[in-house]
């Protein structure tokens, strides 16, 4: 049977057109879901490749850092090793003292501040113990003619390797991990560092916490914010100074000092809390806003007919001297200015003017609650707007005084002299003056003095009391 082509051919024809029309669309269809599932992993594909290029980059950056890192520590060790090479050579040819030409000690001093300049602290402080080791920079080692004021000259006495101009911030000569801030005990000396000559160097933020230190030159460094805690600095028979330093914001908490000086230097801000000093030198220091809490600055002098000027002209201003002892130290021209003395224990010190050289110190809204004083001389102090209440005076002269305003509340004030004094203003409700010598002084104003009080004072002759009127000059 012959069918109609006709038929047959629409038949394929909607077969085929049918093909036709669905499967782009069926393609179409998948494609879409298939993009769709697709654009959902290929963007987290592409995001985890991205996340993973980021850690290869990161890996690599780390790696290069590394790589980098350790090459210039390698390059570091190479300078150290070089310079150690060198002066071992150097050492070996000129000998240990580098005298064997003029040029030695040169060659060495420039070859040592070119490698420290390339090397990080722990290097440096590595190359600056073997330097100290084979005695290039002790002042033992030098020709010098031994006298302080040489030491403390201009021209302070270069060691073999001179290290002056050297930057040596974060040196450190301590153990660094050590960062206990108590003391071993009171006054113990730890490892021990003779006669090093650090002068005219940086040695901010240096590292020298629990070293004990015999002898040292540290004159005209900058050493802000070094770190001498619990420190023992001997410089009995020997020279340990730090004159004309900077060491602002430094730290001597609980050091202990013997025969140091610390003249002209600038300790702006410093901790000092605790700090022992025998026989130390602070002549013409700034030592202005810092913390000195329960010092302890002492002489324990036989010779009483020599002069000691070693705390005159100090400037104490904003500074924290509470509980701190003062012992047989002169203190003329010494600027007390809201100063916090309250708890000071003050004996046998002086504060007077001196006619040839220096002038009387100044409290200036100083507070000295509940201070001690005992046998020493405050004649022409002036005591503008302190505060004296709760103190106990024993034996002190107080003549020519300025105490205008001063607050004597309930403080002790025995045996003193008080004559020629200016207490106009003053507050003494329960002072007592017991046995005190009042005799020319001015009281007008004050206030809280009673009769039964005026009694117990050896003299008021020629005095001014509180209402203006006079008493005979006897
Ligand atoms: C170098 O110093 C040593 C010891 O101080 C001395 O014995 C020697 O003679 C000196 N050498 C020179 C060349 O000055
Ligand atoms: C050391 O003493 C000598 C001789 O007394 C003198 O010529 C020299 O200038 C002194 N040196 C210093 C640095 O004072
Ligand atoms: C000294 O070295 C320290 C760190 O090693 C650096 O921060 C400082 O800038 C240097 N000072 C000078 C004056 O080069
Ligand atoms: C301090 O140094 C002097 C002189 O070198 C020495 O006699 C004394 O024993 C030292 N003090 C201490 C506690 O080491
Ligand atoms: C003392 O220190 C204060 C505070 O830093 C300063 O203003 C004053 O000028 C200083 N006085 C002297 C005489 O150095
Ligand atoms: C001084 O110190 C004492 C004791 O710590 C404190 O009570 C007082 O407020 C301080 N005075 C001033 C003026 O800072
Ligand atoms: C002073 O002493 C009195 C009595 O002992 C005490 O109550 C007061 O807190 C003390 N003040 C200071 C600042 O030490
Ligand atoms: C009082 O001070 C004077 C001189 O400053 C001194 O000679 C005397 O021994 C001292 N007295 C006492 C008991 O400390
Ligand atoms: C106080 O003055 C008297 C006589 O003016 C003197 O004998 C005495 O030593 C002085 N005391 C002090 C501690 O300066
Ligand atoms: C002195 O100090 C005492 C105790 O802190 C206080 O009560 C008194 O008001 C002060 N005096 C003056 C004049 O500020
Ligand atoms: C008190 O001081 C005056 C003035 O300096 C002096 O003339 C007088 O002798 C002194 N009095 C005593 C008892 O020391
Ligand atoms: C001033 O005070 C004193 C002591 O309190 C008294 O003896 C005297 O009479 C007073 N003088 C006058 C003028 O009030």
């Amino acid at each position: 049977m012959i069918e109609t082509p006709s038929n047959s051919h629409s038949w394929f024809e909607w077969i085929q057109l049918i093909a036709t029309i669905c499967v782009p669309v069926a393609i179409g269809v998948f494609t879409i879901i298939q993009n769709q599932s697709q654009s959902e992993q290929q963007r987290n594909n592409l995001k985890i490749a991205a996340e993973n290029r980021l850690k290869d980059i990161e890996i690599a950056d780390y790696n290069r850092g590394k790589d980098r890192w350790l090459a210039d520590d390698q390059q570091k060790e190479n300078i150290l090793v070089d310079y150690q090479n060198f002066l071992a050579n150097l050492l070996e040819k000129h000998g240990m003292t580098l005298n064997g030409t003029s040029t030695a000690r040169f060659v060495a001093r420039f070859r040592t501040l070119i490698a420290l300049n390339q090397l990080n602290s722990a290097r440096r402080s590595f190359l600056i113990r073997s330097l100290y080791e084979a005695q290039l920079i002790s002042f033992r080692t030098i020709q010098t003619n031994n006298t302080m004021t040489e030491f403390e000259s201009v021209d302070t006495p270069r060691s073999i390797v001179d290290l002056s101009s050297a930057n040596l911030s974060g040196l450190s000569l301590g153990i660094n991990e050590d960062d206990n801030d108590e003391c071993p005990r009171e006054c113990i000396p730890g490892v021990r560092i003779d006669a090093l000559v650090l002068s005219q160097t940086q040695l901010k933020n240096a590292f020298f916490r629990k070293l004990y230190f015999q002898g040292a030159l540290f004159v005209k460094s900058i050493m802000d914010s070094v770190d001498f805690r619990c420190a023992y600095l001997n410089g009995t028979n020997d020279y340990l100074t730090f004159a004309n330093s900077l060491l602002i914001h430094a730290k001597f908490h609980k050091a202990c000092a013997q025969d140091v000086s610390f003249q002209s230097v600038n300790l702006y801000k410093a901790q000092m809390h605790g700090m022992v000093c025998r026989h130390c030198i602070f002549r013409c220091a700034q030592i202005n806003h810092a913390d000195l809490h329960d010092v302890f600055f002492y002489r324990e002098d036989v010779n009483k007919d020599k002069l000691h000027d070693e705390y005159e002209n100090i400037n104490f201003t904003e500074t924290s001297l509470i509980g701190a002892t003062f012992d047989h130290l002169s203190l003329r021209g010494t600027l007390f200015i809201g100063t916090n003395l309250s708890r000071i224990r003050i004996i046998n010190c002086v504060f007077s003017r001196d006619s040839v050289q220096y002038a009387a110190a100044t409290f200036e809204k100083s507070t000295l609650i509940n201070a001690t004083i005992e046998n020493s001389s405050f004649d022409y102090v002036h005591f503008i707007d302190s505060n004296l209440s709760g103190a106990k005076i024993f034996m002190s002269n107080f003549t020519h005084a300025s105490m205008k305003n001063i607050d004597l509340t309930g403080a002790t004030l025995e045996m003193c002299n008080f004559s020629s004094t200016n207490l106009a203003g003053c507050i003494m409700t329960n002072a007592n003056i017991h046995l005190s010598y009042f005799v020319d002084s001015d009281l007008t104003g004050c206030q809280g003095i009673t009769d039964v009080q005026l009694a117990q004072a050896k003299s008021i002759a020629g005095a001014i009391l509180p209402n203006g009127s006079k008493i005979s000059s006897i």
